[in-house]
């Protein structure tokens, strides 16, 4: 089965500007790969692959604003990549939000936000990516749901609704690369509370949190894993 060294792979790490999707991006920069961030946030983009790019002396991290929900700036982004570089090799499906709400007072603009954001736009961004990853025989990708993709919560039940469907797409995803004998793996993350707050190494997340750089050493875990192995939902959250 066909393997490649993380320093000659090329990802898309949506959401990888901030956050928990910047502490994969840094981590896996760090491991030499070129990683393309993708947000809407276009100065939010630019300023953090600066900062990574500075920090390890090489251009490894591009930014390419998107909005996920919009399937002709998806189209445009893996055709730019895809020009550049030749491949897909990694898909971090990182993007995503909540809105306050409850049962009884959702409503149908952050019903729609909600699952265009976190689902739609998964599975639109998949679609574009897959044919690709499939013809070059090669490629992993990674769904960051939640707790609340496992769990109930009644303060957000639309993100509740859309990280439960993203484990249930995934699963479809997942047979689907299967059937057709790929060598594609599959992965989600449902982490708990993750400070992003305090991200520094050695800072001291909340309580009840756990630090950023956890979900970036379990990536490079799963990632490290044989080609034949599948890792199931990867639960991680503070004790
Ligand atoms: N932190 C936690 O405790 C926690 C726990 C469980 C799961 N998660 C999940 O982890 C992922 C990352 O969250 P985070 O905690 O790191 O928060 P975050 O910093 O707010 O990250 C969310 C990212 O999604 C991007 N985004 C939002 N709407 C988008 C759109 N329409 N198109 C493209 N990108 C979009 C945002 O960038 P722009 O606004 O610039 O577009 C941002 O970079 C999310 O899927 C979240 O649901 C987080």
């Amino acid at each position: 089965m066909k393997t490649k060294p993380l320093s000659e792979q090329v990802a898309i790490v949506t959401g990888g500007g901030t956050g928990i999707g910047r502490s994969f991006t840094e981590a896996l920069a760090s491991a030499g790969v070129k990683v393309v961030i993708a947000s809407r946030r276009e100065e939010v983009l630019r300023k953090a692959a600066n900062e990574i790019n500075g920090k390890l002396e090489a251009e490894r991290v591009f930014s390419y604003p998107l909005d996920i929900r919009d399937p002709l700036q998806i189209t445009s982004l893996t055709g730019r990549v895809l020009a550049q570089w030749g491949s897909i090799d990694l898909l971090v499906n990182n993007s995503g939000l909540a809105v306050p709400e409850s049962v009884e007072a959702i409503t149908e603009d952050g019903w729609d936000e909600v699952m265009e954001t976190n689902l739609r736009g998964v599975m639109q961004l998949v679609r574009a990516v897959l044919p690709h990853m499939i013809g070059n025989d090669f490629g992993d990708i990674v769904n960051v749901s939640s707790q609340a993709g496992k769990n109930g919560y009644a303060d957000v039940p639309s993100y509740c609704a859309s990280k439960f469907g993203l484990l249930g797409y995934a699963e479809a995803l997942r047979d689907h690369v299967r059937k057709k004998d790929a060598n594609i793996r599959v992965f989600n993350f449902c982490p708990g509370l993750v400070d992003v707050e305090n991200t520094q190494p050695g800072e001291e997340p909340r309580e009840g949190f756990i630090h950023v750089a956890n979900m970036a050493r379990t990536l490079l875990y799963a990632l490290s894993l044989e080609r034949n192995v599948v890792l199931e939902d990867v639960n991680i959250y503070c004790r």
